[in-house]
């Protein structure tokens, strides 16, 4: 624009450009005459109506020929045009830039203080060159324009493609991560059924113990204010060592073990001449007196001597019940636990500092009922330091391995878990007494969807999100195996 207007005798120049469908100044360039340098501006697309004769240029736009006036406001077609009329413009340059026919452009030129500054006699008489200088100038900018326009037009391409590349990607990612998910729902669903069943047994053993204390107190709520207003100093104490013996080994005593004890125990009483042995050794039994019978003999010879020992038994199976009731909860909660960290998702993305033992234990607690019929698991837990790690998804990693193993032998076998220290790692190893791993499929085993079982057992992901769940670790994963003894040692960096 410079070039042009020095070469043409311009004041001050516009280019002219389409904008989606609308023609909008794009650049204003004025030549500064005290120092013959022209200032150009890089305009932000502005209208022209009011900063330019819109119909000429509207006319240029739509002829693609060009305007040239000598005196705009005394000849041609737009002594009426309100710009001109109010500006007194006077010289005017309007002309197309072409590319090969094609508009791609306009320019506008003007000299408001001299007439016929444009004139082709101007041009003619000064330098013939001149008006072809003009008109490779402005084919130049023509092909200058339209080849900006194509690179910013590839320039939105690229950045279209990118956006959706990364879209795609980031839909990728969201999709790997629900299949993550979903992989671990589905393992996850697979316990169900036997956690059910870990949480129904201390379920059943509650609703019994409440059953047993609720009989209780039906049967003696009404005779044991009359039951501790007899009580003397004695037999209060007799009272309370007799509890005291109803510990949780006796309980656990087979009725074989018991008609032997109650045999003994009668031939004592008998010894005695105690009345009513047999009830008596029975009860004494069933309270958990099993050997010295001694300091009991004063009570047991006292004729109330089987109610008071039958209410004592009432309430040493109180006491065991409530023990029930405490260790089943702690039982039920342990499960609940454990599917609760299991099924867990942390989506902060921070590494925790865990230790690892407690995340192998918690699937341990989760698979307790596939391990207990036939597993013999081994635990190996060397004394290791917290690590910093995902610990939802190394959680992944022990189901995923265990899992795998339970499935290589059948849920049959011993499971050996090895956890060691080896600097700078900790190494944690699942071995297994399954079948093993041909050697011809190692290579591919971490390959994601392939697996040797049938659909419904296995979908070929778990390896495979080991693998990735390692190298987001910075860890490692090995595999050794041979009939009967399969390994997977993963080692994860204790510092990082
Ligand atoms: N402990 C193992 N013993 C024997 N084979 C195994 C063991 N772990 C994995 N594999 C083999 O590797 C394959 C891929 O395992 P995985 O990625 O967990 O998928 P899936 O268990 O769904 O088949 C399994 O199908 C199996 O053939
Ligand atoms: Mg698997």
């Amino acid at each position: 624009m410079q070039i042009l207007i020095e070469n043409a005798g311009a004041q001050t120049g516009f280019l002219i450009l389409e904008n989606s469908g609308e023609w909008m100044i794009e650049a204003g360039c004025e030549l500064n005459d005290g120092e013959k340098v022209c200032t150009t501006q890089v305009l932000q697309s502005i209208p022209m109506a009011n900063r330019l004769p819109k119909s000429m240029i509207e006319y240029v736009i739509r002829t693609h020929e060009s305007v040239i006036l000598n005196d705009a406001t005394r000849e041609g077609n737009f002594i009426n045009e309100p710009y001109i009329r109010h500006n007194q413009t006077q010289s005017i340059f309007c002309l197309p830039l072409l590319n090969q026919s094609k508009l791609v452009g306009v320019l506008y030129l003007e000299n408001q203080l001299a007439a016929g500054a444009f004139t082709p006699e101007r041009f003619s008489e000064g330098d013939a060159t001149r008006t072809q200088v003009l008109h490779l100038l402005s084919t130049q900018a023509a092909i200058a324009i339209e080849n900006a326009r194509l690179y910013s037009n590839l320039e939105i391409k690229v950045e279209e493609r990118t956006q959706e590349l990364s879209q795609a990607l980031k839909h990728l990612k969201s999709t790997q991560e629900e299949l993550l998910q979903s992989e671990k729902m589905a393992a996850l669903g697979q316990l169900v059924a036997g956690v059910a069943h870990e949480i129904n047994t201390p379920l059943g053993a509650i609703r019994s113990s409440i059953e047993n204390i609720a009989n209780f107190l039906i049967e003696n709520l009404e005779q044991l204010p009359t039951f501790f207003q007899q009580l003397t100093k004695q037999r209060q104490q007799d009272f309370f060592a007799l509890l005291q013996k109803s510990t949780p080994q006796t309980t656990f005593l087979s009725s074989k073990e018991k008609r032997q004890l109650k045999k003994d125990l009668k031939r004592q009483l008998e010894s005695q001449s105690i009345d009513n042995a047999d009830s008596l050794a029975s009860t004494l039994v069933n309270i958990g007196v099993c050997d010295d019978i001694q300091p009991f003999l004063p009570l047991l010879k006292a004729p109330d001597a089987q109610k008071f020992l039958k209410t004592t038994y009432d309430f040493a199976s109180v006491w065991k019940s409530t023990k029930t009731i405490a260790t089943a909860t702690e039982r039920a909660a342990k499960v609940v636990f454990a599917l609760k960290t299991y099924a867990h998702y942390d989506q902060s993305g921070e590494k925790v500092q865990v230790n690892i033992t407690e995340g192998i234990e918690t699937v341990l607690t989760l698979y307790h009922n596939q391990l207990k019929h036939g597993v013999k698991v081994i635990r190996n837990y060397s004394e290791v330091s917290p690590i910093l790690c995902y610990p939802d998804e190394l959680n992944q990693v022990w189901v995923n391995l265990i899992h795998n193993a339970l499935q290589a032998m059948d849920y049959k076998g011993s499971l050996r878990i090895d956890v060691t220290r080896q600097e700078p790692f900790v190494l944690v190893s699942i071995t297994d007494s399954g079948e093993g791993i041909p050697p011809e499929i190692i290579p591919k085993i971490f390959e994601p969807f392939f697996t040797t079982k049938p659909a419904g057992e296995g979908s070929g992901l778990g390896l495979n999100i080991v693998k990735r769940i390692m190298e987001k670790h910075q860890g490692k994963i090995s595999v050794e195996s041979r009939t009967g003894e399969t390994r997977f040692t993963v080692s994860l960096p204790v510092y990082k």
